[in-house]
């Protein structure tokens, strides 16, 4: 069928034509929005998912309806091994300008301008080229400690107070949150957290590997009352389906019931699966029904490009020690694996893993799961390691 009108969107981030099976996260995320800017105590949100499951697609799709609310919108992304300090500088000060620009709020603004550049000073952030404006006499005492932990509250308290004033709210959104020290993700928590206390409509929506909630929950107990934690995982059938056929109905053309089952069966509603399996079916079809046979003779092309895609990029980042700890495991079978299972598999001593167990999580390609048992962050992998032999 004709590819360029291709409605399906494989690829990292890339919006779905159908955001399918999202509605009662999205839901939550209004509401705590719009509560926020009622200066009614609201929850922020961590999104808890697998790779490729859509966080990064529901994070942006909360951003947009929190913009149409009103409210001022800041997305980071926290790569592997950067400071929260640093990422957050940026957009602090976006959002300080914007709101300074509001008569109401000017005041609040400008000083909170002030209480930045000590912050930046403290924090050893160059910023080149800035001008806040005014010759102002700076403010010792203000967001200058250089511990986050006591800074950041300061900065969140004079945008949530200008926020205030100006009649908006702040929302950041917060991606890979699991890269995120423990130190920082801690000062982050501690600055919500006060802006819960003071009614403040300043909240966060963050996205990462299911292993940020027993982060949290380390570097803060309360961590827990303070997020909700929504699973974004695999979509259920009805929602799996409707992904694939609504966007192929909307382009008018059809699939077959059997076919869409097929879909739905062995992507096991995972959306990345889901996205790329559609792609690949629409463009060999001959159209304008798409048929079971068509399903299946595009599935070997779609493992391939998942197997040097999706996959592959995942295990590059791997030492050859690490892929043997990897292979260990998905030879075992399916997860979730206990440590002892895998020492044994490899020969080894569960001490003398111990190193390589940290670093494949610190690369984010497994986690630990509730009880203590290892599992793959990126789902189906064991099938690919499987493959690769
Ligand atoms: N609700 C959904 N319905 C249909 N397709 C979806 C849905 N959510 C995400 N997708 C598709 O799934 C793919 C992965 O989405 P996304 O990049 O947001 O995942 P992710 O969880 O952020 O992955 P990673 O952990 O690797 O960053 C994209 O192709 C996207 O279009
Ligand atoms: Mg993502």
């Amino acid at each position: 069928m004709d590819p360029y009108r291709n409605p399906f969107a494989p690829g990292a981030g890339s919006r779905p034509p159908e955001l399918a099976g999202r509605d009662s996260t999205l839901d939550a995320a209004r509401i705590s929005c719009g509560r926020a800017m009622m200066g009614k105590s609201a929850r922020s949100i961590m999104l808890l998912g697998l790779r490729g499951t859509g966080k990064t697609v529901l994070l942006n799709e909360i951003g947009r309806n929190a913009e149409e609310a009103g409210l001022l919108v800041s997305r980071v992304e926290s790569p592997e091994g950067e400071r929260l300090a640093r990422l957050l500088y940026p957009e602090m000060r976006k959002v300080m300008r914007a709101l300074s620009g509001v008569e109401a709020a000017k005041s609040v603004a400008m000083r909170g301008l002030k209480g930045l550049r000590n912050f930046a000073s403290a924090f050893n952030i160059e910023v080149a080229g800035v001008n806040i404006g005014v010759e102002a006499e700076s403010e010792p005492g203000l967001a200058d400690s250089g511990d986050l932990q006591y800074d950041l509250p300061d900065l969140f308290i004079l945008i949530g107070k200008a926020a205030q004033a100006a009649g908006r709210g702040w929302l950041l959104l917060i991606d890979e949150v699991q890269y995120l020290s423990e130190a920082d993700l801690r000062a982050l928590i501690v600055s919500l957290h006060r802006m819960a206390q003071e009614g403040m409509p300043v909240l966060m929506v963050g996205a990462g590997l299911p292993q940020i909630a027993r982060m949290a929950g380390e570097a803060k107990s309360y961590a827990e009352r303070l997020f909700l934690f929504p699973a974004v995982g695999p979509l259920d059938p009805s929602s799996a389906a409707q992904a694939v056929e609504k966007p192929i109905v909307e382009e008018d053309a059809e699939i077959a019931a059997d076919a869409l089952a097929a879909v739905v069966e062995r992507t096991k509603g995972y959306p990345f699966f889901l996205q790329e399996w559609a792609s690949v079916v629409w463009n060999n079809a001959e159209g304008p029904l798409i048929t079971l046979p068509d399903v299946e003779q595009s599935y070997a092309e779609t493992l391939a490009i998942l197997d040097d895609g999706f996959f592959k990029v995942r295990i590059d980042r791997l030492t050859k020690a690490e892929v043997q700890f990897v292979k260990a495991m998905a030879n075992l079978g399916e997860g979730p694996y206990a440590m002892a299972d895998i020492a044994k598999a490899m020969g080894r001593t569960l001490n003398s893993l111990g190193p390589a167990r940290a670093n494949i999580i610190s690369k984010g390609m497994i986690y630990s799961t509730d009880h203590g048992y290892l599992d793959f962050s990126v789902p189906l992998f064991a099938e690919f390691m499987r493959r690769q032999n």
